[in-house]
């Protein structure tokens, strides 16, 4: 089984709603998931590296084959276009970071509003990051408007469900 990090940025908790929502999903479809609602890359780096060779070590002894390890981010906009307060030590972080991250896949979903011609920037801009870092993008992002979308807790269970085979 393949771990799965769920990272998550918000400012004024709804995100975290979401993040929740989608990591009991996951547990029911028996994931091995850790969230982080305030993100810190060591960490993450981490439980992404120590589950890859506790996967080793399971492979070793059963043969059975795993994915690679997953983060889903999941993330607001503020400000104009910017990243949630929570979630900007873990980006800086991550763009300066030397480590090798190809073996980490990613999806992501943004929370925002349409109202704002910056729809859902920080998730766009941290899947492009993640992507010119060399990690995989497993499926395109995945956005959730709070000016339509009534529900985006039950959607993003849902978009969770019908992608299961992702990770
Ligand atoms: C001050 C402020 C600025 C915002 N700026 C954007 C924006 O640039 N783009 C966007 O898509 N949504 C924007 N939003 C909408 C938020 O992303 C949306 O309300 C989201 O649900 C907030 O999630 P959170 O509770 O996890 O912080 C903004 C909201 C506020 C209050």
């Amino acid at each position: 089984m393949n771990a799965i990090q769920i990272i998550v940025g918000s400012m004024l908790g709804g995100t975290e709603y979401v993040a929740e929502a989608c990591e009991e999903t996951l547990n029911k479809l028996d994931r091995n998931v850790d969230i982080h609602l305030k993100p810190d890359l060591k960490t993450i780096l981490n439980n992404t590296f120590s589950a890859i060779n506790d996967l080793g070590l399971v492979q070793e002894n059963s043969n059975i084959s795993s994915k690679s390890p997953v983060w889903i981010i999941c993330t607001s906009t503020h400000g104009a276009g910017e990243y949630p307060d929570n979630i900007q030590q873990f980006v800086s972080d991550l763009t300066n970071c030397d480590q090798d991250l190809s073996t980490v896949s990613f999806l992501t979903i943004g929370i925002g509003d349409s109202n704002y011609d910056t729809f859902c920037k920080a998730a766009k801009d941290i899947s492009k990051l993640l992507i010119s870092i060399g990690c995989k993008e497993l499926i395109a992002l995945k956005t959730f408007d709070m000016a339509a979308d009534i529900d985006p807790e039950d959607l993003a269970q849902q978009w969770i469900s019908t992608n299961k085979d992702l990770f």
